[in-house]
């Protein structure tokens, strides 16, 4: 299995930005360095991921396509959180009073670079690092972090994250890819949901978490059984109406992480029969139905974007967790690793 480097394009700052694809022959997995981005993915001939095929869309994108997400992924009330007694303030990029994705310009926005790669006859991967400084966007502590993705020869795309800080830190990461099961340009009201989680968390209207589990039982949130992410997204409910669709962080076993990958979801598109499952070590998974997708920037600079067009599927720890004791920890003492590995696996 090969790993193919090319040039993508260029940072404002004028520092080449490579391109790997990875591929078995019948899924193919691009990634460009800047943010780590999968730019594009390609199984059984059917593009799956929104992208862009120059920097320029890219630059252009507010909306995190494709990217690694961090320090700290999702929301932070006010950008304020506490390690013992010890206030962080971390930088309020959204509307000037929330933290979001790791702030002005998290690791979405940063140039990785190039670690390792394999080519082997059951696998190829590619490593990238990132070193974040002590300070960046607020956060306490250098962080040192790699994420390595991984395309097997039975059509499964891993990434592995790890992270370590020399001081205490909050560390949430995520890969921010949206897919449409149907090929991009499509809709993904009409693909067919499964999650293995009992809980969600409710936010406010500004998305931000109030701090408790609410059971999907009963509600429009249940996706226990497999229905289409369609059917209930105009129920009348006022967490949905909050989010203008699914916007939520759905959660297993209360958020609590698991050793090794376990399948949380299950998506499949009637008009492809493309399914994935996703598996992972995280005990939440953030479900964004493209709600606000309507950036006037076409998806690889063809398909205009359009609302409910892609869903991101964001495996992670619970948004604004420093806050809320109820949430598991965030928190990673100095020299304490932060891993995570999460499965997209394909299939038909
Ligand atoms: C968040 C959304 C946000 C989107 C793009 C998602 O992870 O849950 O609220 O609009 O990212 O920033």
């Amino acid at each position: 299995m090969t790993v193919t480097k090319n040039l993508f394009g260029q940072m404002p700052s004028g520092e080449n930005v490579n391109s790997y694809t990875l591929s078995n022959g019948n899924m193919s997995v691009k990634i460009i360095e800047f943010g780590a981005r999968i730019s594009k993915l390609i199984y059984d001939g059917v593009s799956v991921v929104c992208g862009f095929d120059t920097m320029d869309g890219y630059l252009k994108d507010g909306d995190y396509h494709g990217s690694i997400v961090g320090r700290y992924a999702n929301r932070i009330f006010e950008g304020k959180f506490k390690i013992d007694d010890k206030e962080y303030s971390v930088s309020n990029n959204e509307k000037g009073r929330y933290h979001l994705h790791g702030g002005y310009c998290g690791f979405s926005g940063k140039l990785w670079t190039y670690e390792d790669s394999k080519e082997e006859s059951s696998y190829s991967s590619l490593t990238l690092k990132y070193i974040s400084v002590d300070g960046e966007e607020g956060y306490p502590g250098t962080l040192t972090v790699h994420v390595t993705y991984t395309l097997t020869k039975d059509n499964a795309l891993s990434i592995s994250y790890s992270a370590v800080s020399d001081k205490d830190t909050i560390i949430n990461l995520t890969n921010h890819s949206y897919f449409s099961l149907s090929g991009v340009g499509n809709t993904i009201l009409d693909h067919k949901l499964k999650m293995y989680c009992d809980d969600y968390i409710p936010v406010d209207e500004k998305l931000i978490p109030f701090g408790n589990y609410a059971e999907v039982s009963g509600t429009p949130f249940d996706f226990r059984k497999e229905k289409t992410i369609g059917r209930d997204i105009e129920a009348e409910d006022p967490q949905l109406k909050t989010g203008g669709g699914y916007d939520h962080c759905f959660v297993r076993d209360k958020g609590e992480n698991k050793k090794k990958p376990e399948l949380i979801a299950s998506i499949t598109s009637p008009v492809t029969g493309i399914k994935m499952d996703i598996l992972t070590t995280e005990g939440g998974i953030q479900m964004y139905t493209g709600n606000f997708m309507t950036a006037e920037n076409p998806f690889f600079e063809r398909y205009p974007q359009m609302k409910n067009q892609a869903v991101a599927l964001e495996c992670n720890r619970i948004p604004d967790s420093p806050n809320h004791e109820a949430f598991p920890s965030c928190i990673f003492r100095a020299g304490e690793e932060y891993t995570q590995t999460t499965i997209y696996s394909f299939n038909k």
